[in-house]
């Protein structure tokens, strides 16, 4: 199956809101997923970041069948995607599945951890007690949780502990693709790499495709072997994430990477309105970013621009009239 596209996202869109009120007034809608078009294949890890509202979770629950696309197609091997949530959506989360940044909340309080696992197996699964039994002994071990745990209850855990329970339910279902959205944005730091750890070492025992969110450049470059970046609702540029984060076309994917603490190095505080993104009732002409950009000329005005590929690197692709690295 390597090397033929998994997921396959074609001009996806979201709008919320917008029509009119109930006095015939337009009511102004929210563009959060503009025109994102990327592929996955079977086994790789796609990472996904952008600045906070540029739409990752928009983009993440039409994924997993949560949310439903305003236009454009998901398909997973072949099939689509959205068709498939509406006919069956026991099928599409056998198949895929999500794990939410807020790993305590996403948790039912009145619930034990044996009881919120099990759900899946029986209704996704369909397990007897004996196979149920079996198997979540097998899912606490997956992701270094004892046993005894089962019987507490969520509240009882730490936000690392939770988190784990949240990817052990994920995989109750046996799913091919993880969404996974800021899986470690709530923990302390020294807790994330013990949840990507455990991350890691479960895509490659059963098998599994990522989409991993995050807001954390270190935390994508870690995980990932291709990076999207979006902003204001686009992908603005794909490709390998050693590529991307060493050779960076667009200048907002420089932007942000230079707005990276790291040690000796100063940040450079945003000037005045360069940092502000823009107002998602009035979207500008063109170029979304063209405001903060630094290399803006008229063109950037008059339309998106269209997605090409750097010289040399036919998969490293963005969105911009003047990428860096050409002149
Ligand atoms: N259910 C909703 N109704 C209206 N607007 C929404 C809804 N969900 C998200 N949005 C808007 O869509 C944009 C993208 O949000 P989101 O996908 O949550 O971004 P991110 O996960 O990157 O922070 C934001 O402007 C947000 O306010
Ligand atoms: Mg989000």
């Amino acid at each position: 199956m390597s090397g033929a596209a998994f997921l396959d996202i074609d001009r996806l869109e979201r709008v919320f809101g917008g029509g009119r009120t109930l006095f015939g007034r337009a009511r102004p809608g929210v563009h959060a997923v503009r025109e994102v078009t990327l592929d996955l294949r079977r086994g790789e890890t796609l990472g996904i970041v952008g600045e906070s509202g540029c739409g990752k979770s928009t983009l993440a629950r039409m994924i997993v069948g949560l949310d439903r696309p305003t236009a454009g197609r998901i398909t997973l091997d072949g099939r689509d995607l959205v068709a498939e949530a509406r006919r069956d959506p026991r099928a599409l989360a056998r198949r895929i599945q999500y794990v939410f940044q807020d790993p305590v909340a996403s948790l039912n309080p009145r619930r034990t951890i044996r009881a919120i696992l099990e759900a899946p197996l029986r209704h996704l699964r369909g397990l007897d007690g004996a196979a149920r039994g079996r198997r979540l002994a097998d899912l606490m071990e997956a992701v270094n949780l004892a046993p005894e745990h089962l019987d507490r209850y969520p509240h009882e855990f730490s936000g690392g502990q939770a988190q784990r329970i949240g990817i052990a339910r994920a995989l109750a279902a046996e799913p091919d693709l993880i969404v996974l959205d800021e899986p470690v944005s709530a923990l302390d730091v020294s807790v994330q790499a013990q949840v990507l750890n455990i991350l890691d070492g479960l895509r490659e025992r059963f098998g599994l495709t990522y989409v991993f969110i995050s807001h954390d450049l270190a935390v994508i470059e870690s995980v990932s072997d291709r990076v999207a970046v979006m902003y204001f609702g686009h992908l603005v540029e794909i490709g390998r994430v050693a590529d991307v984060f060493a050779r960076p076309r667009h200048p907002y994917t420089r932007l942000l990477l230079a707005s990276v603490p790291a040690p000796g190095r100063a940040v450079a505080p945003p000037e005045e309105g360069e940092a502000e993104l823009p107002d998602p009732y009035h979207p500008p002409p063109g170029c979304p970013f063209h405001a903060r950009c630094p290399r803006r000329s008229d063109i950037c005005l008059t339309a998106f621009p269209p997605r090409d590929s750097a010289p040399g690197r036919a998969d490293h692709l963005s969105a911009c009239y003047h990428p860096e690295g050409d002149d």
